[in-house]
């Protein structure tokens, strides 16, 4: 059976009092509208997402995740909306419909009510959950052996229809030729006057098709109106994220506080403390030890790193090294193996070479530092005159005394040395020392004569 997957995201979303179309808000670090591609994905890679209001942002969004696009211009309804999809879908046996605002149903619940129509041959499928409170949702109706015969929409409730509280999450799986039966015949004579989808559950009911009801757990329930329920929805996948990472070996000393975005990769016996950020496009390696409070964006760590309180951003870090506290590795920075960057470091666009040790108040920037260097303390590679940028050169085994300045375009040739407080502008040829200060002289006895001076 060829299953076919409709995503409804077309609603404006007013209570998110926002600029940015609801379904392009993200939770750890994914857009809603790609929670909900993701939760469909174990059954059609190439859904269909019906957009309508903020359309534009959305496709470009969306522009290269393989979904293809249904508009519908006014919103008249989720059955309406599912019409606008109804020609992209034709082909297929079974259609399952989602909400582009529900990012906490879980794949394996999808599958299992795809499965309802694909193995267990219902006509219909519902997801519902159980809520402690069910206002607002629409309620799924039983007959008096349990079958369900329909849906009613909590404006359109009576009160004894209100004290349900199975509720619908908007989610279903349908016999694609009762879907369009049913689509033709839906009316829009409720109290929003618009085509509810949820009335097709009743259509296929009352002509005698088989509606199942799978169970989902309370959270999946749970769909996004506002930024409230945005952050409580987030930490729900928070929890299941860093879940995953404990039980595939990562320990996490305070999941509470520890927020790793969706697909960043850590590899086992790494120790996470309180207070670290891990954002999309980011791998760990193996046994590496991230202390409190830093923000690592887009990187690739590998094994045996430390990090303490740092951000590291579009970085490739190699083995063995140690970070921080308080360094800041920008985009394009290559560092290698057994590396030592340490405090108000700052590194940008460089390639910095194995066993090279920049230990504290450096800035490094468009540089290519080669193995086994020592940068001392306070050096400042000059890169920018106020036009252009230039890139240093600093090779193997160099030693650049603490507050050097490098004045690019410049090199240090291997084994260089440079003298505390040197301004460098020529290059430095191999095995040789620079010095570039102007000389110390010695004024004896100058202090005691100013002094006398001014006692008088
Ligand atoms: C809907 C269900 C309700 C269910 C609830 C779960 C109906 C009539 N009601 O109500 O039973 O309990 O979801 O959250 O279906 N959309 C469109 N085009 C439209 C209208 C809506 O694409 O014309 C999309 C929205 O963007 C959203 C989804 O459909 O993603 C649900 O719409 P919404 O208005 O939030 O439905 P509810 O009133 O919450
Ligand atoms: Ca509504």
């Amino acid at each position: 059976m060829k299953v076919k997957s409709i995503i409804l995201a077309a609603g404006e979303g007013k209570r998110m009092k926002s600029d940015t179309p609801k379904v392009l808000h993200r939770l750890c670090g994914r857009t809603l509208i790609e929670w909900a591609i993701g939760g469909v994905s174990s059954v059609d890679a190439n859904p269909v997402v019906v957009v309508g209001h903020g359309r534009d942002a959305i496709m470009k969004a969306l522009g290269d995740k393989g979904v293809t696009f249904a508009v519908q211009a006014e919103q008249k309804g989720t059955g309406h909306a599912v019409m606008m999809a109804r020609h992209e879908v034709e082909a297929a046996d079974c259609i399952l419909v989602t909400c582009g605002d529900m990012p906490l149903i879980r794949p394996e619940t999808v599958k299992k009510l795809v499965e309802c129509i694909t193995v267990a041959n219902q006509d219909a499928a519902v997801l519902y959950t159980v809520a402690e409170d069910p206002t607002g949702y629409g309620r799924i109706v039983r007959d008096e052996y349990g079958g369900i015969k329909g849906i009613v929409e909590h404006r359109d409730a009576t009160a004894e229809q209100r004290a349900i509280r199975e509720i619908n999450t908007s989610s279903y799986c349908f016999n694609k030729d009762l879907l369009l039966f049913a689509l033709d015949r839906l009316e829009c004579n409720n109290a929003q006057k618009e085509y509810y989808l949820t009335d097709a559950i009743s259509i296929i009911a009352n002509m005698g098709g088989k509606v199942a009801g799978v169970q989902g757990e309370a959270e999946e329930g749970m769909g996004i109106n506002d930024r409230a329920q945005l952050a409580e929805a987030s930490a729900v996948l928070r929890g299941r994220i860093n879940r995953e990472h404990m039980l595939s070996g990562v320990t996490i000393i305070d999941p509470e506080t520890t927020y790793i975005n969706y697909g960043v990769q850590i590899g086992r016996d790494t120790i996470i403390y309180p207070g670290n950020v891990l954002e999309a496009g980011t791998a760990i390696g193996e046994a590496c030890k991230l202390y409190p409070n830093s923000r690592i964006y887009k990187s690739i760590i590998g094994n045996r790193v430390d990090i303490t309180s740092s951000v590291i951003t579009e970085t490739t870090i190699g083995d063995d090294c140690h970070v921080g506290p308080f360094a800041y590795t920008r985009p394009g920075s290559r560092i290698g193996n057994d590396i030592k960057i340490g405090d108000f470091v700052e590194i940008k666009n460089s390639n910095i070479g194995d066993g090279t040790k920049i230990s504290h108040l450096t800035y490094v920037g468009d540089a290519d530092v080669g193995r086994n260097v020592n940068l001392g303390c306070g050096v400042v590679f000059v890169n920018y005159d106020g036009r252009r940028k230039y890139r240093t050169v600093v090779e193997d085994n160099a030693f650049i005394g603490c507050n050097t300045n490098l004045v690019a375009p410049v090199k240090v040739g291997r084994r260089g040395y440079t003298a505390a407080g040197s301004t460098i502008t020529q290059d430095v040829p191999e095995d040789t020392l620079a010095i570039a200060r102007s000389r110390q002289t010695n004024k004896e006895g100058w202090v005691s004569k100013r002094r006398e001076g001014e006692e008088k």
